[in-house]
């Protein structure tokens, strides 16, 4: 497949991505503006992001749409559904497995994908579709939520690329599949 994907995502110390509500305050309250944990290095090598239906439904409680990359949304509710007039030519809904859904990007164009949700983020490696997954690790435990990694039928072998730590106490890993 000419597109690889690409996770960056942050979990508890305990590997959750939200609490099972969906709430991020844990991370929330551990952001520290003043320090650059490469989001915006990342996203510019990206082409496109797809996300799972709880990502979108999270993303489109904040203010404002944050995504200038054109967006997948994963999912067999929605798929139905007409996208709303305000994400019109920015998202589109499918109801695509993993590989479907970067067959579809390669198609366009798309050779670098943002994988972005945790529920997607493990078909997708189950798929063997990931290629690099940079970790942020936020110094709380929260006990219970949604996690990020899942089963898989075998292991899957990573090199590390590289770490960084922060004042705040986030702790930044990127591995790449062996
Ligand atoms: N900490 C972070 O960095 C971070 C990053 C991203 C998201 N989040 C949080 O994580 C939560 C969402 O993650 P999540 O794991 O609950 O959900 P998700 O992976 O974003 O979405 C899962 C949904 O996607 C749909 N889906 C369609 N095709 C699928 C496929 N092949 N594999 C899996 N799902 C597929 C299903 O919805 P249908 O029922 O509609 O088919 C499924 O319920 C939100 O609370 C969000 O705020 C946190």
């Amino acid at each position: 497949m000419p597109i690889t994907g690409h996770v960056f995502i942050a979990t508890s110390l305990d590997g959750f991505i939200a609490r099972p509500d969906g709430s991020l305050d844990w991370l929330i309250a551990r952001d520290a503006p003043d320090e650059d944990h490469g989001y915006a290095t990342f996203i510019a090598g990206m082409e496109c992001i797809v996300m799972g239906r709880g990502t979108f439904d999270a993303v489109r409680g904040f203010p404002e749409w944050p995504y200038t990359l054109p967006v997948l949304v994963l999912s067999r509710r929605l798929a139905d559904q007409p996208v709303p007039d305000d994400l019109q030519g920015k998202v589109a809904f499918a109801n695509l497995t993993p590989h479907q859904a970067m067959a579809h990007l390669a198609d366009q164009g798309h050779r670098r994908a943002y994988i972005d949700g945790g529920q997607i983020v493990q078909s997708f490696l189950r798929a063997g579709l990931i290629e690099t997954l940079t970790i942020t690790t936020a110094p709380v435990l929260i006990g219970q939520g949604r996690p990020l990694f899942g089963t898989i039928p075998q292991d899957i072998p990573l090199i590390h690329e590289a770490s960084t730590s922060w004042p705040s106490g986030l702790v930044q890993s990127r591995w790449r599949i062996a």
